[in-house]
């Protein structure tokens, strides 16, 4: 008898609160909402990206925005090249577990873009490291516009012998190859695959790995063979026609960028006590393989518990030293940004359909118009 009461209560509390947790995402699903509704007069206008609802590119409009003024602390910068990384397409998209954080029916921030190159145009008056007129590449947000602001230290001055349109596609996707291959300790002459070699963050990838002194086998598509080679890759594998995991090699550090192998395979081709770094999930946005990619990242990271060999995930993130050392790369010629295409910042619609089929050939780069470029 008292077992049935407790049993009917806790079905009517179970009740109560899967009714209130509806109420409270209905309501905070419909109060999602951003700027877009909020339009006023513009006091100093710029041109850029706008994405006022989720959906395909075709929500990305080139439109006019308040033009930003940089806090005490902010460098004001004109822009004069981006680039798409893998998070655009999902921010554009938002896909639901994203839209906990970017807003659940809108988004909340209504503009792209996370890396830069570009001029000083101000600086705020705790602002040291740069004036006026300096040359500079890094990291900001949103950038896809003709100026962004950004903190010091997500900038370095562009090495001249690069061009704003290498320079402004370096950051995210230079960070995300630098760090990832850090975790494995590479010593000169060691072995390291790069699942995903020809992608942006994998042409950074072959060519750091190359400059700690890999040995270095590219993995990539039969038509960027050529590519791969000519970044420096030492042994080439088309995995149209060859599975790395099949073969004789052992390598020392295994950079995942696709993840598409399973663990046990995977750890058949890595050294005793080999690293596979899970770098990615091959190609940008929500692909139809994405959420099975991402369950098996989770998988090898609870499997490598019981074995010697590791498997490590990390997180991208913005470290001034770094983007100290991948300048440096370039300036010493070890390191050259592979660009794919260039658009125009009008046509970042276009370029974000192209990025999202997740086989470009290098960088997608978006040249920001000035003035009477526009
Ligand atoms: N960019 C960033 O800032 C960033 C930050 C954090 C994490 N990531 C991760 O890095 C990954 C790559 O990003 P990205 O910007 O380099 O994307 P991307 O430019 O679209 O490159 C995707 C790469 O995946 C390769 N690929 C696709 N299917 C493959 C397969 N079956 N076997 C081998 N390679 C395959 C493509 O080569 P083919 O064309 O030859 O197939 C291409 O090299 C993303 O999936 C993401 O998870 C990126």
């Amino acid at each position: 008898m008292k077992l049935r009461r407790i049993l009917k209560w806790s079905a009517r509390v179970i009740l109560l609160a899967l009714v209130l947790a509806f109420l409270v995402g209905f309501i905070a699903y419909w109060k999602s909402t951003n700027d877009c509704d909020r339009k006023t007069a513009l006091v100093s206008p710029m041109k850029a990206i706008v994405y006022c609802e989720y959906g395909s590119p075709e929500v990305l409009k080139f439109e006019d925005v308040e033009k930003p003024v940089p806090n005490d602390d902010q460098v004001l910068i004109k822009v004069r090249a981006a680039s798409l990384n893998f998070i655009d397409p999902g921010l554009m998209r938002g896909p639901w577990p994203l839209r906990l954080m970017s807003g659940l029916r809108k988004p909340e921030k209504t503009m792209l873009g996370n890396d830069l190159a570009g001029q000083v145009e101000a600086v705020g008056k705790n602002v040291t490291l740069f004036k006026v007129g300096d040359e500079v590449f890094g990291v900001g947000r949103p950038t896809l516009a003709q100026y962004a602001c950004t903190r010091e230290r997500g900038l370095v001055i562009k090495p001249a012998n690069v061009t704003f349109e290498q320079a402004g596609c370096v950051a995210w996707a230079g960070f995300t190859a630098l760090q990832g291959l850090r975790q494995g300790n590479i010593r000169p002459g060691q072995k390291v695959l790069i699942n995903g070699a020809t992608g942006g963050v994998g042409t950074f990838a072959v060519q750091i790995a190359k400059s700690f002194g890999a040995d270095v086998t590219a993995v990539c598509s039969t038509g960027k063979v050529d590519l791969v080679r000519s970044i420096g890759a030492d042994h080439v594998i088309d995995y149209t026609k060859e599975d790395f995991t099949k073969g004789d090699q052992r390598y020392d550090v295994i950079f995942d960028n696709v993840n598409n192998h399973s663990f046990s395979d995977r750890r058949r081709v890595l050294a005793p006590n080999g690293i596979c770094i899970i770098a990615g999930i091959g190609g940008a946005g929500l692909h139809p393989e994405a959420w099975g990619r991402i369950a098996g990242i989770f998988k090898a990271g609870l499997l490598a518990r019981f074995v010697p060999q590791k498997f490590v995930r990390y997180g991208t993130k913005l470290d001034k030293e770094d983007l100290k050392l991948l300048s440096d790369l370039m300036q010493t010629g070890k390191m050259t940004p592979v660009i794919d295409r260039t658009y125009k910042l009008s046509e970042t619609a276009e370029a974000m359909r192209y990025f999202e089929e997740g086989h470009a050939r290098g960088k997608v780069v978006i040249a920001v118009e000035q003035g009477n470029e526009l």
